[in-house]
């Protein structure tokens, strides 16, 4: 029976106990059987005994190996997947300083991704593909597919649970079923700025530009709640999305190691390469297809509208600002 390797990291974290248990489940991976590495700071490593028992005493048929560790070399060799979930957030203090400022917080996790990277392009397998969930996730990505040096993996930074919560607040609105919603792409950084393309979401076969003519509802309800939908739950909860965002990382897992069916794609943040006249070298929402011979591509046939491309410049302006302040790490 096929086998895949999953490298998690910041496994002990909240939304890390939503994901793991589902890696396994027979579900994201289908009959393969799982093999996992969960990877923790050294400070909370010895947690993660606690998960894999829960893990073993929950019987799932496809789990395999499980290892846990803070070596994150070791946990990387030959690894198929790497869910890199573990990051420093905002509020913390490190090394005696509070972390506040999104400049020290880019520094920081940057910096984590480096070491990531590194092991990731020497150790990783060569078709490997990597999921950045850690914000800021965009430039934590650039980061490490800078170190990695190895064109042969797929980085992404993670943007389907902006997507799925975008097909949620439009099916409210067009009274439909979420699975009635496809090409749900959302375009730039994994930030407010992000940009949820309503005009060409499809919607029960209908193109959402047909679907949608209220620009007053899109200006002042979708675009905002979309965009702003990290924070309320926050403000709610005390505590970032945790259980949304796991689903939107098996999500992307999921269709990734499926062929897109025709006519569809899905929202992952991957390098720009000039297509739809996007900035050069950032890590960017794009719309992805997933080809049947399991290739990751860029959909290129998306038009977008003069409203779109001024969206969209305002969230690529603010990924390439996030690169200047990075750009130490990127040499
Ligand atoms: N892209 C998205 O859509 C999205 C959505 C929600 C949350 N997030 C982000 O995901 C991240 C994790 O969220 P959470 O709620 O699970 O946080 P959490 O604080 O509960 O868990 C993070 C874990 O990462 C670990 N960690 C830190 N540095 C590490 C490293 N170098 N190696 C391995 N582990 C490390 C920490 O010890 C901690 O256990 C945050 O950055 C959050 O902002 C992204």
């Amino acid at each position: 029976m096929n086998r895949v390797k999953v490298v998690v990291t910041g496994a002990a974290g909240q939304i890390s106990y939503s994901l793991i248990p589902r890696l396994v489940d027979g579900h994201t991976f289908g009959d393969k059987i799982v093999d996992l590495e969960l990877v923790e700071i050294p400070q909370v490593v010895d947690k993660l005994e606690g998960l894999v028992m829960e893990l073993e005493d929950s019987n799932f048929p496809n789990m395999g190996n499980v290892n846990y560790t803070s070596d994150f070399e070791e946990a990387a060799k030959d690894a198929d997947w790497f869910l890199l979930v573990g990051s420093i957030p905002r509020g913390i203090v490190f090394n005696g300083k509070k972390i506040e400022e999104r400049a020290d917080l880019l520094q920081i996790n940057g910096g984590i991704f480096v070491g990531q990277g590194q092991a990731i392009g020497r150790f990783g397998k060569s078709d490997a593909k990597i999921l950045v969930v850690g914000n800021p996730a965009n430039t934590n990505a650039l980061i490490g597919r800078h170190a990695a040096n190895n064109d042969s993996q797929l980085w992404m930074a993670m943007t389907m649970l902006d997507s799925s919560r975008a097909k949620s607040v439009l099916s409210k609105k067009l009274n439909i079923k979420i699975s009635d919603i496809s090409k749900m792409i959302i375009w730039g950084n994994h930030s407010p700025t992000m940009y949820p393309d309503f005009e060409n979401v499809v919607a029960n076969g209908s193109p959402g530009r047909d679907l949608i003519d209220d620009m007053d509802w899109i200006n002042t309800e979708f675009l905002p709640v979309v965009q702003q939908r990290g924070k309320a739950v926050i403000d709610s909860r005390g505590a970032s999305s945790a259980t949304s965002a796991a689903k939107a990382a098996l999500d992307t897992v999921i269709a990734c190691e499926n062929p897109t069916a025709s006519g569809d794609c899905f929202s992952a943040a991957v390098i720009t390469d000039g297509s739809y006249d996007l900035p050069e070298g950032i890590i960017c929402g794009m719309p992805l297809m997933t080809s049947p011979e399991g290739k990751v591509e860029i959909v290129r046939d998306i038009v977008l509208s003069n409203f779109a491309k001024d969206k969209i410049k305002i969230s690529t302006d603010e990924l390439i600002n996030e690169r200047a302040a990075v750009e130490d790490l990127l040499k």
